[in-house]
């Protein structure tokens, strides 16, 4: 069975005492509202355990973790250590850490091994820049990040994994891609795990769309029947807001 996900990437915004209460007022409403729908919140490195405490109807998630397990890397933070959080997912490859940091799909390949390892499960954001879309090259470069990355996994280690498709071009603009661009490129990003693993590993993956979404535009992409949720980035920073989009399902 496929799983529906609203997951608040939260960025490098919110004090801990300001993140732990926006986690408990999440965490307040799903316990008195239960939902089919995960309900994940992404905070700083920082502040997972703090505001993990907190949370018992929603999940935790890092926004990254380290490309190596363990030792002398200063200042980097290993999915063991996130493990041990309480938190279950691993945000991995968002285009800021991307274009910010020079994350290529070959180190992602390597950080979705570790995190899998530790038994936690990778949200692996792929999406084009506005320049490749208008180039309209924007399959294949979707195509290139999800086979690099992914491809290497049996199909076991995949069923552990989400995909969230991130057209850069529409994170933190106010431009949403439509909801036909983006069933458009979900049902594509389906087609090529179906090509490469069998039908089952296909029809569970859990895709997310992620971009400028809102609660005015949520219900209209959510409707798209390869889109099963969402990866939400500003509105997740308001719990009506948030709780909002979930509510669109
Ligand atoms: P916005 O929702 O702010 O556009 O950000 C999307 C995003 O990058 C989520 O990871």
């Amino acid at each position: 069975m496929r799983k529906l996900i609203v997951a608040g990437n939260w960025k490098m915004n919110m004090t801990l005492q300001d993140g732990i209460k926006l986690a408990a007022e999440v965490n307040e409403f799903f316990k008195k509202n239960p939902t089919e729908v995960e309900v994940i919140i992404a905070p700083s490195y920082i502040h997972l355990p703090d505001v993990g405490r907190s949370l018992s109807s929603i999940s935790l998630s890092a926004q990254n973790s380290a490309s190596e397990s363990a030792g002398a890397f200063t200042g980097e933070v290993s999915a063991e250590m996130i493990k041990s959080t309480g938190a279950q997912y691993v945000i991995l490859g968002h285009s800021e850490r991307r274009t910010y940091y020079g994350e290529d799909d070959n180190l992602l390949r390597r950080k979705i091994i570790l995190v899998l390892e530790q038994g936690l499960k990778p949200i692996f954001c792929c999406g084009e820049i506005l320049a490749e879309r208008e180039a309209g090259n924007h399959f294949n470069v979707v195509k290139n990040q999800v086979e690099t990355s992914l491809f290497d996994l049996s199909a076991d280690e995949l069923d552990n994994v989400v995909i969230a498709y991130e057209p850069v071009w529409a994170i933190g603009t106010g431009v949403t891609a439509s909801p036909d661009q983006a069933q458009e490129m979900h049902a594509y990003i389906r087609e090529i795990i179906r090509a490469k693993f069998e039908e089952t590993a296909a029809e569970n993956m859990t895709i997310l769309y992620g971009g400028s979404c809102k609660p005015s535009n949520a219900r209209e992409l959510f409707k798209n029947p390869d889109v099963d949720g969402g990866l939400i980035g500003g509105a997740a920073l308001k719990a009506d807001d948030f709780i909002a989009i979930i509510q669109s399902f």
